[in-house]
């Protein structure tokens, strides 16, 4: 079994191997990744994977706890981050009054909040109160709304440096690592070697401090759309759908269950 990592060894991580992360939202998939993952984020994207919503808006801080703990129950060797809902941390007493709960009601060893330089006071304020914050930077997929659309950052000079600036806000802020995501690959390169903590990245090409996929888009399970920077590792979709039909056909035909599944 691999040892699980720590705040401490995520951050000395730097600089070696790449650190894997993954989402996952329930216990049994959680079980599945433990072995080959850093870190396991139950991520937001619940909202759109899991509950079949068109964006994260409206997941709240009940279902994080709810998934979380059912990720903690799958996966109790693993690094386990709780991503905060829109709207749970719009004010230093609400981020912690939320955070706190995420810590007391589950086992995840850190929450993860959307933002830069704008939620550096907030980020400051958890930490300082025993709250380990993972950061998320450059596309803010919980910002969808408000900017019209999922825009890939990082495109002009002045977007690289409000990038790095929001690294540096997170970092000095004291978040241990961050998320960093839909950057132009030289940009999340550089805006990586401006911090001193791991930066991960998604859609932000190979040279960040690790990789996070959306496990869904990475097992070819969610259909609705495909971004260009998710790889599909498998066609999940067809694979389930292939064994539920074959299950549905020997219903018909009585050929299941045989005897060796009849008492
Ligand atoms: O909610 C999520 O799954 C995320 C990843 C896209 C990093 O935040």
């Amino acid at each position: 079994m691999n040892k699980k990592m720590t705040i401490s060894s995520i951050k000395k991580s730097k600089g070696l191997a790449p650190l894997v992360m993954i989402t996952a939202y329930d216990a049994l998939f959680a079980s599945l990744f433990e072995e080959s993952c850093d870190m396991i984020l139950v991520g937001d994207s619940l909202n759109m994977s899991f509950a079949g919503k068109k964006d994260t808006l409206s997941a709240t801080m009940d279902q994080m706890i709810y998934h979380t703990n059912a990720v903690c129950n799958g996966a109790k060797n693993s690094f386990i981050v709780c991503d905060m809902p829109f709207g749970t941390y719009t004010n230093k007493e609400d981020a912690l009054h939320n955070s706190i709960k995420v810590f007391q009601q589950t086992n995840a060893d850190c929450v993860k909040i959307e933002g830069g330089g704008d939620k550096a006071d907030i980020v400051e304020h958890l930490t300082s109160n025993g709250i380990a914050v993972c950061g998320h930077i450059g596309l803010l997929p919980q910002s969808v709304r408000s900017e019209g659309g999922y825009k890939v950052k990082g495109k002009t000079s002045a977007e690289c440096l409000s990038l790095i600036a929001d690294a540096r806000a997170i970092e000095d802020a004291g978040a241990f690592c961050m998320v960093i995501e839909g950057v132009i690959a030289e940009v999340a390169q550089e805006v990586a070697a401006s911090v001193d903590i791991p930066v991960i990245g998604i859609g932000a090409g190979n040279k960040v401090d690790g990789q996070v996929l959306v496990f869904s888009d990475m097992l070819g399970l969610f259909e609705a759309f495909t971004p260009k920077f998710v790889k599909k590792y498998m066609d999940g979709a067809s694979l389930v759908k292939e064994a539920v039909k074959s299950y549905a056909g020997e219903v018909k035909v009585r050929d299941f269950p045989a005897t060796e599944h009849t008492y």
